[in-house]
């Protein structure tokens, strides 16, 4: 059967989602609503990753990129809406999209339509999607919800305690710094209590976090988010958890469970995110400047411990509570002590993890798309190539403030397809480009994602920085240090 196939989003993992799906024989057409410069029209023909020929700003009609032969899926953007629709508006208009073009599957990126509901309306009007309903996305869209599910099925986690007074928030707050009495005045001081981590309970854009070291910027964070609304909602109720620390790792894994069978969590190859806007981690956090897969350091044990640990209890979790998942999960892991803890759970694949994480892949995503909504995911046999991808993010001067955006998106094609590196484009649409103009100009903080294979996390990462080379927009910023081992 040749599917016709919708991906709702508009980032770079979108962008990687068109491409991998434009591989499979069984896919007619792809859409993506309201998808980005990257992913307006175009077709797929002999690209591969070890070719020469690689997709490049995939869809866009200039010089390079998809001259491929014929006879592969198209793919074209839908763009359905006028300036600003309530959520709801938008789900209701792209559900008579579907049916009218007789989309077979819909795929839902970010976390923002789930947690809003989308999976559950698709499914009320009988349309095939991939993505939690409403209820199993709460296990992303409020931490309080996702720690006491970690508690009830004793998923490894860090310690914590949820709460929705500001007032016993911020006395448990002051029970966390309160040092040891002093001995005496001759007394050796007493160790400084370790940071408390203070999470906003609902989506915050990646602003909900904040490691406290001292008590005052503990209870600034705490009267902040829940008393001045600096999160708007996101804040009103809070989490404080203890401070583990140790590299992370990310599992994107597909998920099939729904109420009386048996679920499924099929784990992807691991990636590392780099989050921190400089190199060797430092300046603000940001939705991502980059990614390796796999994650350095992950060993074979960490796996084992990581299935038994983690992703055992969750799937026993979502038994149990009767949950229709049939999506992707993300497991937020952090590596402490020789095992792995449960930092967070989004319900939806990593952005830039998944830029790094698909090129990897040896089988065929709408295949596998198609198994986790009918439920056949236990018979499916995911594959994976041996090596590595790097994948940093290109970004916009100011990224992750008010960034600058507008610029034309200059690429020399001949020095990128040298690298056989592929570009997944985000903050881009199309525009006038200039003489060596890709089509297309800045239109967000982050820019695109370049992602480069290679036979080990090196020579992914030399590629990954050559192919970057070739690209250039005024302003234009990456981290140096994607993929090192810290
Ligand atoms: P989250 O959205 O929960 O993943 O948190 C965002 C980031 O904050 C994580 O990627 C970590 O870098 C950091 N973080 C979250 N929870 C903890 C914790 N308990 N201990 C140390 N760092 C944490
Ligand atoms: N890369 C982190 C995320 O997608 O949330």
């Amino acid at each position: 059967m040749f599917m016709k196939i919708l991906v709702i989003g508009s980032g770079g993992r979108e962008h990687a989602m068109v491409w991998k799906l434009a591989r499979s024989e069984r896919v007619e057409k792809i859409y993506a609503a309201p998808g980005n410069g990257g992913t307006a029209q175009g077709s797929e023909g002999s690209q591969t990753f070890e070719g020469s020929q690689v997709s490049g700003f995939a869809g866009s009609q200039g010089s390079f990129g998809n001259q491929g032969s014929a006879g592969g899926p198209e793919w074209e953007n839908v763009d359905l809406f006028g300036r600003d629709p309530a959520e709801e508006e938008i789900q209701e208009a792209l559900i008579r999209y579907v049916a009218k073009e007789g989309i077979d599957l819909t795929v839902v990126g970010p976390e923002a339509p789930l947690a809003a509901g989308i999976a559950d309306r698709f499914r009320g009007a009988g349309l095939a999607v991939v993505g939690p309903g409403a209820a199993a996305a709460r296990l992303e869209s409020s931490k309080a919800y996702a720690k006491s599910f970690m508690e009830k099925y004793g998923v490894r986690t860090a310690r914590y305690l949820a709460h929705s007074d500001p007032a016993e928030a911020l006395a448990a707050v002051r029970t966390h710094f309160d040092s040891a009495p002093s001995a005496g005045k001759n007394a050796p001081a007493p160790p400084a209590p370790p940071p408390l981590v203070i999470k906003a309970d609902g989506l915050a854009a990646g602003k909900g976090v904040v490691i406290a070291g001292d008590l005052r910027t503990a209870e600034e964070t705490v009267a902040a988010f829940m008393r001045d609304g600096s999160l708007g909602g996101a804040g009103k109720n809070i989490v404080l958890e203890e401070f583990l620390q140790g590299p992370e790792v990310s599992v994107l894994a597909a998920v099939s469970a729904a109420p009386g069978r048996k679920g499924v969590i099929l784990p992807f190859v691991s990636a590392r995110d780099h989050k921190r806007r400089f190199d060797r981690d430092r300046g603000p956090n940001t939705g991502g400047m980059g990614a390796i897969a796999p994650a350095p350091g992950f060993t074979a044990a960490l796996e084992r411990d990581f299935e038994e640990a983690i992703l055992a209890p969750t799937l026993r979790g979502m038994e149990a509570e009767g949950f229709d998942y049939r999506g992707f999960i993300f497991f937020g892991l952090l590596l402490q002590n020789g095992g792995c803890y449960l930092l967070e759970y989004n319900v939806r694949l990593g952005d830039p993890e998944t830029q790094a994480v698909l090129p990897l892949m040896d089988s065929d995503f709408a295949e596998l798309c198609a198994a986790i909504e009918s439920g056949a995911l236990a018979d499916f046999h995911l594959a994976w190539k041996p090596g590595a991808v790097c994948a940093p993010v290109a970004v916009a001067a100011g990224y992750p403030g008010e960034y600058r955006r507008g610029d034309p998106i200059a690429f020399n094609e001949a020095a990128f397809a040298k690298t056989t590196a592929l570009c997944f484009t985000a903050g881009a649409i199309r525009g006038a480009g200039g003489p060596e103009g890709s089509g297309l100009r800045t239109a967000g903080g982050r820019v695109l994602t370049v992602s480069a294979y290679g036979a080990d996390g090196a020579e992914a990462r030399a590629r990954a920085y050559r192919a970057l080379e070739a690209v250039r927009f005024e302003g234009m910023d990456y981290r140096r240090d994607i993929g090192e081992i810290s």
